[in-house]
């Protein structure tokens, strides 16, 4: 019986877990995108991206809002059941929306729809240590769970902007005990957005697992951008971590392989993108 996975090649078998955890005890560079359609996923798929977010950007890059806040779990399956058509060989990891995780039976609840009607390999949820309850209940249900910390963009509201964090020591050293905590309740992956180049290489050299990076420097174990940031489509003003890959390139395909080698070869992130 033929099933996706069958589909794909197995000279080049599709990246999992393992896969992740391999790459960061090899020191192999993991390139992530954002993408919101099969068309955009079929491409960065077969520009050799290991792993693609359904991002809750969505709300701001698909949607037109200015936050991430008005994203619903429909809207996260809908725009990841698109995505999954679109893979091959990259591990789908899909949001979870704002609220969408308030207590552990939620948050199984809608894991489970991410996963199970938007395809799914992974959830990404925003917390810290209070997100451990959660985390533990979402592993111990072996639901793949990645931990995003630093910058939480749902938490706009309530932190007042955009804006880096863990620049303070103590700060920076919460965080870090966090991403353990959450290591620890079962968690596969870190995320840290918009944090100090230090911060993003302590967790990355206390963590056993991958630890993933939106401006957070060039020691963690993997980079992650918008895709639209990367093809420079991106209203607005431009965080200070995005590079502008299709400027030098005649193509979106073109601009994403940059991107790819670009991590793989560590000059993405360059000084100019990082945060001290
Ligand atoms: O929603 C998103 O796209 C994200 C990335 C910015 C990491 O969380």
């Amino acid at each position: 019986m033929y099933t996706q996975l069958e589909q794909r090649s197995m000279a080049e078998p599709p990246v999992n877990v393992s896969t992740l955890r391999k790459m960061k005890q090899d020191g192999e560079p993991i390139a992530c995108l954002t993408a919101y359609d099969a068309s955009y996923a079929a491409l960065v798929d077969v520009a050799r991206t290991d792993l693609v977010l359904v991002g809750d950007s969505l709300g701001m890059v698909i949607q037109g809002h200015d936050t991430t806040v008005p994203v619903t779990v429909d809207d996260v399956v809908y725009h990841s059941r698109a995505v999954a058509r679109g893979l091959r060989h990259a591990f789908l990891v899909a949001d979870m929306p704002f609220m969408s995780y308030t207590n552990p039976g939620q948050a199984l609840d809608n894991a489970v729809r991410l996963m199970q009607e938007g395809g799914a390999m992974m959830i990404k949820l925003e917390g810290g240590a209070g997100q451990v309850e959660i985390v533990g209940h979402l592993a111990r249900h072996d639901i793949p769970v990645c931990a995003h910390l630093g910058l939480k963009p749902q938490s706009v509201h309530k932190i007042g902007g955009f804006k880096v964090q863990g620049r303070e020591p103590d700060q920076a050293r919460k965080m870090v005990d966090a991403a353990k905590c959450l290591q620890d309740a079962g968690a596969d992956i870190v995320l840290l957005e918009c944090v100090p180049n230090e911060v993003g290489q302590a967790a990355t050299g206390e963590l056993d697992v991958p630890v993933i990076g939106i401006g957070a420097g060039p020691h963690v174990d993997g980079q992650i951008l918008v895709l639209y940031d990367v093809l420079d489509i991106t209203r607005g003003r431009t965080p200070k971590f995005v590079q502008n890959f299709q400027k030098d390139h005649d193509s979106p395909l073109a601009a994403v392989q940059a991107y790819v080698l670009a991590v793989k070869n560590r000059t993405y992130p360059a000084p100019e993108h990082c945060f001290s």
